[in-house]
């Protein structure tokens, strides 16, 4: 049986900040972050989006009377969750008004959380083949104003469906994956923003990619020239560029020169969002199927690449579907990049600094200023209250 991808949502918040602007702000050159970093503009979420908010807009644009009907098991992956004990999951669930008799839940392991709940998708799909699972990955990428980190970061959110005969990819059984307890990336139950020791990051992250790399064609009969394109989680564009670079080599010029050219339709969308952490993946996934110039053919095959500091990393396949182009939201997508608003870099640093109470205190955020439907609209006794402006 085929089981795979079979609707792709994405949502990003509204604001932006240009990147050029921010290099000017905190006195380095331009080009070190469109070329040295490889990011363009950087998502900015007001208060009135969260993790939750994000999941459930990605979702929105995607699911159907018949998704809701077939949809048995939410699974949202997160770094960036709003509450220890609940799920996100379960949010969404009422937001998009699910059916009730279905399973709900978070998984988190740093930006490989989206990939473990895939996983378990297609374990889900194989014993319960008529079934659909709606998969979540969205976070808020935060490491601090004027910091190393600051121009990684990003917020937004991917959603996908999983289910049997998928209209866009079959995602193939073999898989490698490596997991080692280091310390490149950890953000403690207390703090709001992440730690990181950023250079050990870059290295461990091509260190797993090699390794999971070189088990998977050790373990298949296959090798880079049976790739149309790769895809990596991008912390910043130019962190899968590093990896691919490390394998290019073994392919003649013309297969270097395609997947050189695919591996710019995947970072597209990424370029312009910046860090979405366990999404992230899955947007650059998002950014090839629609930003390449032209289709790709159906059967083409494409590698994944997903890491997760701390450090889970994973190396996996999927095959395009006949017509696949026609079951993407290009347009959706397109109008979501061009209708959003450039803020200043000091409107940035004041959005930045505005953080919802932490002392248990009530607040009522204004949802007019967000055109997204669904908001968080405040805080009371604890509880985070949500609207869906379309209900
Ligand atoms: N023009 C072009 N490139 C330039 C440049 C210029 N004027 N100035 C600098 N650069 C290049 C550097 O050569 C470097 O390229 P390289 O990595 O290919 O060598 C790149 O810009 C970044 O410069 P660097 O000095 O290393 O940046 P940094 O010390 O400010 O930190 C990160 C970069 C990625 C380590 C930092 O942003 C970070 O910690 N991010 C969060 C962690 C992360 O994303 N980890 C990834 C794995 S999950």
């Amino acid at each position: 049986m085929k089981i795979g991808i079979d609707k792709i949502g994405f949502y990003t918040p509204n604001l932006y900040v240009d990147m050029n602007k921010l290099a000017v702000a905190r006195d380095v050159e331009p080009e070190k972050f469109t070329i040295g970093i490889g990011q363009e503009k950087m998502a900015v979420p007001p208060l009135t989006q969260d993790s939750v908010t994000m999941a459930a807009n990605a979702a929105l644009e995607i699911i159907d009377e018949v998704d809701k009907e077939a949809i048995d098991f939410v699974i949202f992956g997160t770094e960036t969750g709003i509450d220890h004990s609940k799920s996100a999951a379960v949010y969404v669930h009422h937001l998009l008004g699910l059916h009730p008799n279905a399973r709900s839940i978070e998984v988190k392991h740093a930006c490989y959380g989206a990939t473990a709940a895939i996983q378990m998708a297609k374990g889900h799909i194989a014993l319960n083949p008529e079934s659909k699972v709606l998969v979540l990955g969205s976070d808020i990428a935060r490491y601090g104003l004027n910091t190393a980190g600051e121009s990684t970061q990003g917020a937004g959110a991917v959603a996908l469906i999983i289910s049997a005969n998928p209209k866009i990819m079959t995602l193939e059984d073999k898989s490698t994956y490596l997991t080692s307890d280091i310390m490149d990336f950890w953000r403690p139950i207390y703090s709001d923003k992440a730690f990181v020791n950023g250079k050990f990051s870059n290295e461990q992250y091509i260190a797993f990619f090699n390794t999971v790399w070189d088990k998977f064609k050790e373990e298949t009969d296959m090798d880079l020239n049976d790739f149309e394109a790769i895809c990596y989680h991008l912390p910043y564009t130019k962190m899968g560029l590093k990896a691919l670079r490390t394998i290019l080599d073994d392919v003649p010029e013309d297969v270097q020169e395609k997947l050189k050219a695919n591996y710019q339709a995947s970072t597209q969308y990424n370029r312009n969002v910046g860090n979405i952490y366990t999404g992230s993946l899955y947007l650059s996934l998002l950014s090839l199927l629609e930003e390449k110039s032209e289709d790709l053919d159906s059967g083409s095959r494409i590698g994944l690449f997903s890491y997760g500091s701390g450090a889970v990393g994973e190396f996996f396949t999927g095959v395009l579907e006949p017509n696949y182009q026609e079951h993407l939201y290009k347009n959706h997508h397109d109008e979501l990049f061009a209708s959003r608003k450039e803020i200043s870099v000091s409107e940035y640093e004041e959005i930045f600094e505005e953080t919802l109470p932490a002392d248990g205190s009530n607040i009522e955020l204004d949802i007019n200023e967000d055109p997204a439907p669904i908001c968080l609209s405040g805080i009371t006794d604890n509880m985070r209250q949500y609207v869906n402006k379309l209900r």
